[in-house]
């Protein structure tokens, strides 16, 4: 794995015109790792992935592979391979499975490989494969979340930015989606930040986790130091590890 911070984020600011939510995080992520974001809820944890992807105004210091990005929009943003799957995922329910994964591919004009992503994306959801002229909307929720990654995965992005994969799915489908979202993680080298509530899953998965108090980082470690750490114990994994 490199070592090299693919992402350095410096003192940010966010938040929606006089309210301001994230107060000044600073963290760095290594390229092909993925890292945790923890926190309650309304600790601004999606206001922190909305700031990634260039959907809140900013303050402060955003560098993406050494380019300073602080500011850009959102498409500037997808431009430089930044994909964002938000809360509620976002897929079109009126259009099949295929259309949906094929928007993921609007910013590239190569149709033989994005053929050939979309090949790779159904390696990986395989239960798309057997779906892809249906309408989205008929999808269960965990499928609907399968859809939403794939979509992202059409971007070919160098950041994935996922906020809570696992809200209302059973605790077998987001184990699954998991494990994809670690192959994923392993095939691809794609640098990947993830939200979640599920402290115990993220926390397998990821190399890094930080967590978010009222827009403050209060803890950052690797994923196995966050474990033992008592304070993220209590809050989060109860008395099971
Ligand atoms: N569009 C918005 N306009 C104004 N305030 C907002 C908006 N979205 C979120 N907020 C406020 O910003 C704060 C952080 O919200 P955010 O959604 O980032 O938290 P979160 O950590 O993702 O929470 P959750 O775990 O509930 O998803 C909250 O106080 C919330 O009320
Ligand atoms: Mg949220």
């Amino acid at each position: 794995m490199s070592a090299d911070p693919y992402l350095l984020v410096t003192d940010l600011h966010a938040g929606y015109g006089a309210a301001k939510v994230l107060h000044g995080l600073s963290f760095s992520v290594a390229e092909g790792e993925v890292t945790a974001i923890l926190g309650p809820n309304g600790a601004g944890k999606t206001t922190l992935l909305r700031a990634l992807c260039g959907m809140v105004k900013v303050r402060g210091e955003i560098e993406l592979g050494g380019t300073s990005v602080a500011g850009r929009a959102p498409e500037a943003m997808a431009r430089l391979g930044v994909a964002h799957v938000p809360e509620g995922r976002g897929t079109f329910g009126q259009l099949s499975v295929e259309e949906n994964l094929r928007l993921g591919a609007y910013r590239h004009r190569d149709r033989v490989r994005i053929d050939a992503d979309l090949r790779r994306v159904l390696d990986y959801f395989p239960v798309l494969k057997e779906r892809l002229g249906e309408a989205a909307g008929g999808l269960s929720g965990g499928q609907q979340q399968m859809l939403a990654i794939g979509r992202a995965l059409m971007l070919r992005p160098t950041l994935l930015l996922l906020d809570e994969p696992s809200l209302g799915l059973s605790p077998v489908v987001t184990q699954e989606l998991f494990q994809i979202v670690h192959t994923i993680n392993q095939e691809e080298r794609t640098t990947v930040i993830v939200v979640e509530q599920n402290a115990h899953l993220a926390l397998a998965t990821a190399h890094h986790a930080h967590v978010l108090e009222t827009g403050r980082i209060v803890l950052s470690g690797t994923a196995a130091e966050i474990r033992a750490d008592e304070r993220v114990v209590q809050s989060y994994l109860g008395y099971q590890v």
